[in-house]
């Protein structure tokens, strides 16, 4: 087990960070330290991409299986294109629409870049995060940053510091509180190493943006099952995102879930719809905190709302669906209702 680290948290202002404070944390980022820090979608721990030692320290910390890739952020496309060996015209043109911001892209790995990052790959992930802090550190640390989100392994992603203090204290040096991301789910990954673009993973930027600039983009409607399947589709693990309760998404209209809640309460199980506002874009902001606060609140069985497969709703549906270690439920009908009392009592 890794020495507990320093675990200083020091405030920023998310808008106009303290120049001297991220210098600072650009050095402890150089030194091998892990900086944890906001971006536009969920608070980030971060750690020097080419420093073995740190990335190892990353993935103890986090209890992350090595076989998980990291993704590399830095502070313009031009220093995408120092850990990348191919830049094409696809990755110039997505990098001019979305950059900086929520999108990932899967390129061939620069030799310099240490394998570890890639969970042994021949590609990286990387992107150009669109919060000021995230920017103003990536820029003063001056080397690109391998981080994952800055959550226990198949754990809820943190969008406050709060959430990152309750899951990661003593496992990073420096937490910089920049107040709650803005997004609240993390980047969309979209891998450019194929013959077609393919969406890994829906995000803040949408599978509409992404075919209004490239046309075709190839992508899996759901997640992957099996754990043993999750290696050779990075990030499709379907445990992902999970809080402690049990939950279960519902996908048969807007009325369904509280009709089950009512139902279930009938019998006796302490059901709660999961609360969060119908619009898509507002739902994705407190997703995270949502899950967390219900997951607080020691119920039997959450039933979270699905919504409609568009925009930002993808991504919402998708972490609900690994949440639920894709359980889906489609009516009110007695077997329905018998499936989620024994789920509410395992
Ligand atoms: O919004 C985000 O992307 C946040 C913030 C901190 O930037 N980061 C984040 O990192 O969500 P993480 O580690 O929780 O998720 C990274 C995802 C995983 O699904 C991983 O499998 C995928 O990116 N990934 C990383 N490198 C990859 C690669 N070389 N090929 C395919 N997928 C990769
Ligand atoms: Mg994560």
């Amino acid at each position: 087990m890794a020495v507990p680290r320093r675990s200083e948290v020091v405030r920023v202002d998310p808008t106009e960070p303290d120049d001297a404070v991220l210098r600072h944390a650009g050095q402890v980022l150089r030194d091998g330290g892990l900086v944890a820090f906001p971006t536009e979608t969920v608070y980030g721990l971060g750690a020097h991409a080419r420093d073995r030692a740190a990335l190892r320290a990353v993935f103890e910390g986090k209890g992350r299986p090595s076989t998980d890739p990291l993704i590399v952020h830095v502070p313009s496309a031009e220093a995408a294109r120092g850990v990348v060996t191919e830049w094409s015209p696809v990755a110039e043109r997505l990098a001019a629409a979305f950059w900086p911001g929520p999108l990932t892209m899967v390129l061939p790995r620069a030799e310099d870049v240490p394998a570890e990052v890639a969970a042994g790959r021949p590609t990286v992930a990387v992107r150009v995060p669109a919060h000021p802090v995230a920017l103003g550190l990536l820029s003063a640390a001056g080397v690109p940053v391998a981080a994952p989100s800055a959550n226990r392994f198949g754990r809820v992603s943190p969008t406050t510091a709060r959430h990152v203090v309750d899951e990661l204290d003593g496992v990073y040096d420096l937490l910089l509180d920049g107040g709650p991301t803005t997004l609240g789910v993390e980047s969309t990954v979209v891998d450019l190493t194929g013959d077609l673009p393919e969406m890994l993973r829906p995000g803040g930027v949408t599978l509409e943006d992404l075919v209004a600039e490239l046309g075709e983009v190839r992508h899996v409607g759901r997640a992957v099952t099996a754990p043993e399947q999750a290696a050779s589709a990075p990030g499709g693990l379907l445990r992902h995102y999970s809080p402690s309760t049990p939950l279960v998404l519902v996908e048969g209209g807007r009325r369904l879930p509280d009709q089950l809640e009512h139902a279930l309460r009938e019998r006796g199980v302490d059901a709660v719809v999961l609360a969060l506002p119908t619009d898509a874009e507002r739902a994705a902001r407190s997703l995270y905190a949502a899950l967390r606060e219900a997951d607080a609140a020691a119920v039997a069985l959450l039933l979270a709302p699905a919504f409609e497969p568009a925009g930002l709703g993808r991504a919402v549906n998708d972490r609900l669906y690994r949440a639920a270690h894709g359980r889906v439920v489609l009516d009110a009908m007695p077997a329905t209702l018998d499936r989620l009392v024994a789920i509410a009592s395992t």
